[in-house]
């Protein structure tokens, strides 16, 4: 039988650092029956050379077009894009009837899975793997996320000129940075507890009360959220708020905002813009030279005056955009994405072949195109098909 070959190319989207598939992988994926082949450079940028690569039995690949039109699956990261060497769209590049694995995000790129259908790639999309027991080691939002949030308040307690800890020295007591810790997810959660490691004192907002416990469990202190309302929407995920809602926790949350040394926003309602928590008036209502880390900049901002993708400083506080924060841990999030790939495929995987089979909770989630047609319900909605 011929194995399938398994390519690993470079990311092209600008400050992506991660890559697909780490060398540690390679052995479990060799013996589910992948031959592996690996753009040059491919993992330079997150830590991985080569010859590591090389090591744990992958060909090195020299060149971006060469990869794409001889692998059977194509493991990436970012969503595909037009190509700087060529100027080929990865999507045209690849062969006919290949798989690819990435970050689709096809809610938020419609257009970009109809592509994809057309050039005849079938695409398992890793935002979209079900937050279900059996899928969890393949979760990769969760994992990437979770690296995140820590990073997150590193760059927070980077910006600050104070440090987070109660300290006692000789010269007197320094009391404890105060962190407000905006959505209490994924990276929320993490952000608890990096802060509170670094040993500052914790205030957690989150709509979904059934957070409470997790928050206080870690060591954060639960704002209440206004009352009238619960937000505990679909398999544990937030609902919208209204914008009456929200103006009532934007007050809510000022007096917490304005007495914070750094707050962290994570919070989210998935596929929607970011809510609005932080108006310009509590920006000004901060301390100067306090600081926030604004995590949901890429899909509008927590903060009214956060700048996607920069660092101003507004009123006197430090506002932090990063949109890709997972890039500055790229090592281990390449380490841990390329675990969740790899627990994805060893469960597709049968006789070396892999097997899309509808009737799989999993491949039911996350599969976006097959042979031609986006078979993603929700991506069809989107797309009026
Ligand atoms: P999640 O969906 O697990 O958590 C979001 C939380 O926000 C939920 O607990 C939800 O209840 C809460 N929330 C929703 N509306 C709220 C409101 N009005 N007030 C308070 N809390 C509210 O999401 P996850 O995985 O933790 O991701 C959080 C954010 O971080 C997302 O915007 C994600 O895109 C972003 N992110 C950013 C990165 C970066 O580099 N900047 C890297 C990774 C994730």
């Amino acid at each position: 039988m011929v194995n399938l070959i398994l390519g690993v190319p470079k990311e092209i989207i600008g400050g992506e650092k991660r890559v697909g598939i780490v060398p540690e992988s390679l052995a479990k994926l060799t013996s589910l029956g992948f031959e592996i082949r690996v753009e040059k450079d491919a993992g330079k940028e997150a830590g991985f050379l080569d010859s590591d690569y090389e090591a744990h039995g992958a060909k090195i690949v020299s060149g971006a077009q060469e990869l794409y039109s001889t692998a059977d699956v194509i493991v990436k990261v970012e969503r595909p894009e037009q190509h700087p060497e060529g100027g080929k769209h990865e999507l045209e590049m690849m062969k006919k009837g290949a798989l690819l694995v990435c970050f689709m995000a096809p809610l938020n790129f419609p257009e970009l899975s109809k592509k994809a259908a057309q050039t005849g790639v079938d695409v398992l999309s890793m935002n979209d793997i079900p937050r279900i027991t059996r899928a969890q080691r393949m979760d990769a939002l969760s994992s990437q996320t979770n690296l995140a949030g820590y990073k997150a308040v590193l760059l927070g307690a980077n910006a600050l000129r104070k440090i987070f800890p109660l300290l006692m020295t000789a010269a007197g007591t320094i009391s404890p940075a105060k962190v407000v810790i905006l959505g209490a997810g994924v990276a929320g959660l993490q952000a608890i507890a990096t802060a509170r490691r670094l040993g500052a004192v914790v205030e957690v907002s989150d709509v979904r009360p059934a957070v409470k416990e997790q928050v206080e469990s870690l060591g954060g202190k639960y704002i209440e959220p206004p009352q009238d309302e619960t937000l505990e929407g679909e398999g544990g995920y937030a609902k919208e708020a209204s914008e009456e809602y929200l103006k009532k926790q934007q007050e809510l949350l000022k007096k917490h905002i304005s007495e914070a040394d750094v707050v962290v926003t994570t919070a989210q309602v998935p596929g929607k813009k970011a809510p609005v928590l932080i108006s310009e008036e509590t920006v000004k209502s901060m301390r100067p030279g306090s600081v926030i880390v604004d995590m949901a900049a890429g899909t509008g901002g927590n903060c009214a005056i956060t700048e996607a993708g920069k660092e101003v400083e507004k009123h006197g506080v430090r506002i932090i955009g990063e949109t890709n924060i997972i890039s500055l841990v790229a090592y281990n999030a390449s380490q841990l994405y390329s675990r969740n790939v790899l627990a994805l495929l060893q469960s597709l995987t049968k006789e070396g072949q892999v097997v899309l089979d509808l009737e799989d909770e999993i491949v039911k989630g996350a599969l976006i195109t097959r042979e031609g047609q986006v078979i993603h319900e929700n991506t069809k909605k989107l797309l009026g098909e």
